[in-house]
């Protein structure tokens, strides 16, 4: 099976909607954040998500997996915006399976307007795992089952964006792990957070995931699997002495110059990643950057 990971997409539209009430708070600073510094990254975002979609009808993608941060400052309109922008994506692919990010939850008005309009993408084979919140989620496809847990919260400190995988979804990760249906498949972890940076370390404690270390050591004995992560707005994968499994960073797909993505092939003769950039037209795959799995 053929699985298309992205991340962080960042959409930056949809604010005119919003109520000035809103933005008191940490989002003006992060608004201006956006018109003095960042807009000029993603202005082109809305064009290479439907280019996403090319590369999903293209290399006859089966899954689409992406790990948040779809919008700017987590506002209704933002998601309804963001939804509509990834529909191509998830009507050309089998399925579609996500996870907030902490833009999609950057403050406490924020929290359940994701899942209310993502709620159509965010279901679960394995109902008894998930906790009130949803996660974790567990979708079984042939050969390969992909976990899902939400790291993202809202952080209204200003210098602040980190995040945590609450115990009650780290303790669903395990029985999930532990599933016969489970052990049996090549098994996708994902979230938005990255457990660890390119260089095999812990990211900042007010940027990265506050339990990294636990998270990591549920998935010791994972023996056939890949971590997939956004947040680090850098295209890499490493490799962790914590588990046999590669961490891979999609990176932020849509941020000029800093494009990435990573492609999947799952079967039962093998297991492996490719890489794929941005031309400045279309995504395009790098046969030469292949992490055998
Ligand atoms: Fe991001
Ligand atoms: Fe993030």
């Amino acid at each position: 099976m053929r699985f298309l990971h992205f991340s962080d997409i960042h959409l930056e539209q949809g604010f005119r909607e919003v109520s000035s009430r809103r933005f008191l708070n940490k989002r003006l600073v992060g608004w201006m954040n956006l018109r003095l510094r960042r807009a000029k990254h993603y202005k082109n975002a809305p064009a290479k998500v439907r280019a996403l979609a090319d590369l999903v009808e293209r290399e006859k993608v089966d899954v689409a997996l992406c790990s948040g941060d779809y919008t700017a400052l987590g506002t209704e309109p933002e998601i309804v915006y963001a939804r509509e922008c990834i529909e191509p994506i998830r009507a050309a692919a089998q399925a579609y399976v996500t996870v907030p990010g902490n833009h999609d939850v950057y403050l406490p008005d924020a929290l359940g307007i994701f899942e209310e309009h993502f709620a159509d993408v965010l279901t679960t084979d394995l109902p008894d795992l998930a906790g009130d919140d949803l996660w974790p989620q567990v979708r079984l496809f042939d050969g390969v089952a992909v976990i899902t847990v939400n790291s993202a919260r809202p952080n209204p400190p200003i210098s602040r964006s980190s995040g945590r995988i609450p115990d009650d979804q780290l303790a669903g990760l395990e029985a999930a792990l532990a599933h016969p249906e489970v052990q049996s498949r090549f098994v996708f972890v994902m979230t938005h957070y990255a457990p660890r940076l390119k260089s095999g370390r812990p990211d900042t404690p007010n940027h990265g995931l506050e339990n990294a270390d636990e998270f990591l050591a549920l998935l010791a004995q994972v023996p056939r699997g890949a971590i997939c992560h956004g947040h680090v707005h850098k295209c890499f994968h490493v490799q962790v002495p914590e588990t046999p499994m590669t961490l891979f960073g999609a990176g932020s797909t849509t941020q000029a110059g800093a494009e990435g993505l990573w492609l999947f092939d799952i079967g039962e003769g093998g297991a492996h990643a490719i890489r794929g950039h941005w031309t400045g037209e279309a995504y395009e795959l790098d046969p030469a950057a292949r992490v055998d799995l």
